[in-house]
């Protein structure tokens, strides 16, 4: 890597500026910049590459990289990242092509908070004028040889991409094709001088350390639809992320508009209301030069169905398909078991995740938003760590979360924060909180204290805000935005549904998180090794946790408000004396049960709610929530059809149809976060808090409901874990794998081991069971695999 300022010699390069008017599209088109170079006998070359707005380089006509949207997203004013491709292999002995091509992206392009500015499109998010900066390095068998960006380039300002956003889309003119322009022999007279912009202040300049985005799967329709003639709607069959690739063929100007949606309407036409100003429209027009495959590249959609128009030949499936676009985290998590529908609902949390994981966790893929809500990534991260490796994800989102912090301290609403830090969308409890819990999480999964250390001051900056502001330890004063358990049940609006008295006191709520987050920093301290902060910040908690007793909760144990968000919050924080601990987990069954055995929690409380029954003995009732088909519930969305999580619970009700439409994602990952209770109650597998990183690993699986069978597994950062059971004529088989050099703790789902079974056949009795728990056998096992069979009580 280039790791000093000065290990850049080259310049920010591109056109003059351009000013924009306001309204869709007004967009420039993006600018091709190359230069020819020759070179002696390479022995070894690497490029270092950026931009401001989103680049891709050539080389001799083929592209540098499997890298899209590049260089992502960061705050650009104070960090830009770079990527660097090993070119060796694409460089020639004798004269070299370097091309470039710019486009908008997160730099310049629309960006979700910034629609709600009257100035917006002309002021960009971050600025309009698109620069690249790149510099390649050469190893000869004579010496180095540097290339870089400078005005030596040569621009041409009017290519084929005539304007690209990631909300808008993308139109491609064909006809404007300069081909050849990124080969040796391109005749580039015409072509300007590229400008150099010495005094651009920008960012940092850091290397990029998570995965790219890339391409990670591809989708072929299942059916074309014709709801009008010509109008044709291709079923991709499942919700995704990306763009469509096409053949086209047709007469010069021919004009073939492609519109993403997540649903259809009533009438069979494609549902675009829930976009917002997003149009997630590509067009590509034609040069009648034969049959040609197009696909955008500067832009993304959230979409199931494509509505092509303006086709010249008859619409056939194989014309087109999806890729799927996402920073390729490795996948870590497998989940199987005899319940269809609940392995629909995994698979569709993992697509949820992949489509929301583009360059930083964003709500949503498809509307006008597309941010790193923090309230949505602090309750989704646990799962999203079980399906794939975040460590490197999150490590770059942690960075982003800290350069969005404002000067007192508070944590933005969504990390990049476009804003002025300073200015509003920060500190909203549940989402400022991600600021301490996803290091946290980090820190549980992977072990990584270097996170911690880094992170430290800022997290401590952010507790000391809320603690100066509020003195009498309840989070009431410097709340920001008050969203609250965000689409609980009292605004899911369908008719048949009570109106569930499921919003939880707000203050209650927001006091709650202010213990929590207390009391992970008190621990991150300890772990640092910094007593005084240890000391000061525990006795903070306990303070924050008196007053959430005296003023919330009554001695039996009831919590104010008596919601099913309430309980779970305050047992999963724990906050309550221990003695009121199982009381109020009744009282938590309670509100279950009132509602007829559904679900009143929102955003930050369903998952809570799952584990608290569980932690308290009710994994029946877990079982029954997450089995429960009528609405509200997740397999009601299966149901339906989903293949992502929704948003709301009342996303679509088959009879009423789609809620309020500004605000209706179908790929929304919050719900989702069922995902954590599924990996560490129906596989079992959870770390230790004592002993972090699966070093010592305690696998608790629990059959029930209307499960027969269930097998997955996790690759944790020790190894494989693996769990499987089955229940047969009232025994149950468990199996485990536990990796090399940790150790394991299995709660057996029976009170006594029947059986240890090699080769499916029974060897010593009982040889490990150290005691019986809450009816459960407990065996402490070393690394290996083991089989049992046992009475299924
Ligand atoms: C987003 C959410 C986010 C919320 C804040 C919404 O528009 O889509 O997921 O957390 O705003 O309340």
């Amino acid at each position: 890597g280039l790791l000093q300022k000065e290990d850049w010699h080259a310049a920010w390069i591109g056109a003059e500026e351009q000013q924009r008017e306001k309204g869709i599209p007004a967009i420039p088109p993006s600018p091709l910049l190359r230069k020819t170079f020759s070179s002696k006998k390479i022995e070894r070359a690497l490029l270092y590459v950026t931009s401001l707005g989103e680049y891709e380089v050539y080389i001799n006509g083929r592209k540098v990289g499997d890298h899209l949207l590049a260089p992502e997203w960061t705050d650009y004013h104070k960090r830009i990242q770079y990527q660097t491709y090993d070119v060796s292999d694409m460089l020639e002995p004798g004269e070299n092509c370097l091309g470039a091509v710019l486009a908008d992206g997160w730099y310049a392009g629309r960006l979700g908070p910034v629609r709600w500015d009257e100035n917006y499109p002309r002021r960009g998010a971050y600025g309009l004028d698109r620069r690249l900066l790149l510099q390649l390095e050469i190893e000869t068998d004579r010496g180095k040889q540097m290339i870089i960006s400078d005005d030596s380039w040569k621009l041409f300002e009017d290519g084929p991409i005539q304007g690209a956003d990631h909300f808008l889309g993308q139109v491609y003119d064909a006809r404007k094709q300069q081909p050849g322009w990124d080969t040796v022999d391109f005749d580039d007279s015409e072509w300007k001088s590229a400008t150099v912009d010495s005094d651009l202040q920008t960012g940092k300049r850091v290397a990029q350390m998570n995965e790219p985005v890339r391409q990670v799967a591809t989708v072929t329709p299942v059916e074309i639809l014709e709801p009008e003639e010509g109008v044709y709607i291709f079923d991709m069959g499942q919700n995704m992320v990306g763009w469509c690739r096409i053949r086209l063929e047709g007469k010069t100007g021919t004009v073939v508009t492609l519109r993403h949606g997540e649903m259809l309407d009533a009438d069979g036409s494609l549902f675009t209301d829930n976009l917002g100003t997003a149009l997630q429209k590509d067009q590509f027009i034609l040069d009648g030069n034969g049959a040609r495959t197009f696909e955008p590249r500067f832009t993304y959609h959230g979409f199931r169905y494509v509505e092509v128009t303006g086709l010249d030949q008859k619409a056939d499936k194989e014309m087109l398909t999806g890729i799927v676009i996402a920073s390729d985290a490795p996948k870590t998590g497998s989940f199987e078991c005899s319940h269809p529908q609940i392995n629909q609902l995994m698979q569709n949390v993992l697509w949820t995740q992949r489509g929301n994981m583009i360059s930083i966790p964003t709500d949503c893929p498809q509307r006008d938003e597309r941010m790193g809500w923090m309230g949505d990534a602090l309750v989704f991260a646990q799962t999203a760590i079980y399906n794939l490796d975040m460590a490197a994800f999150f490590s770059k989102w942690i960075v982003d979360i800290r350069d969005a912090q404002a000067d007192d301290g508070r944590y933005p609403d969504y990390a990049p924060h476009p804003y002025d830090p300073n200015m509003r969308f920060s500190d909203a409890p549940g989402w400022a909180d991600a600021g301490v819990v996803v290091p946290w999480r980090l820190y549980q999964n992977y072990g990584d204290k270097r996170i911690l250390a880094q992170h430290y001051k800022s997290m401590k900056r952010f507790i000391d805000n809320i603690r100066r502001h509020n003195p009498e330890y309840l989070w009431q004063h410097a709340t920001g935005n008050e969203y609250g358990d965000w689409l609980n049940g009292d605004t899911i609006t369908a008719k048949d549904y009570p109106k569930s008295g499921g919003q939880v006191p707000y203050l209650l709520y927001t006091t709650a998180f202010y213990a929590w987050s207390t009391s992970i920093f008190a621990k991150i301290a300890d772990l640092l090794g910094k007593k005084a902060d240890y000391a000061a910040y525990s006795d903070l908690a306990d303070r924050i946790k008196r007053k959430f007793n005296q003023e919330f909760v009554k001695s039996d144990g009831r919590l104010k408000g008596d919601t099913q968000a309430g309980y779970a919050l305050a047992l999963a924080f724990d906050l309550l004396p221990k003695s009121l601990q199982p009381k109020a987990a009744q009282y938590m069954v309670k509100a279950v049960k009132k509602y007829d055995y559904r679900i009143s929690t929102g955003f930050h409380s369903t998952i809570l709610l799952m584990k608290q029954l569980s932690r308290w003995g009710y994994h029946d009732i877990a079982y029954r929530l997450l089995e429960n088909r009528s609405f509200p519930s997740w397999l009601y969305s299966i149901d339906q059809g989903a293949t992502t999580i929704w948003e709301r619970w009342d996303a679509y009700v088959a009879e009423r149809g789609f809620q309020q439409s500004d605000m209706n994602s179908f790929n929304h990952y919050a719900f989702g976060a069922v995902g954590e209770w599924i990996y560490q109650n129906i596989l079992g597998i959870r770390f230790d808090e004592n002993q972090p990183a699966y070093k010592h690993i305690i696998l608790k699986p629990v059959p029930g409901g209307s499960l027969t069978w269930a097998r997955g597994s996790y690759q944790s950062i020790h190894g494989l874990i693996a769990v499987e059971w089955k229940r047969q004529e009232g025994s149950v088989f468990v199996s485990v794998s536990i990796p090399a050099n940790t150790k394991a703790t299995l709660f057996l789902p029976a009170s006594d081991v029947a059986s240890v079974l090699e080769n499916g056949e029974p060897v010593d009795q009982n040889p490990r069971v150290c005691r019986i728990e809450e009816g459960k056998a407990i065996l402490h096992l070393e690394s290996g695999s083991y089989h049992f069979k046992a009475d299924f009580d």
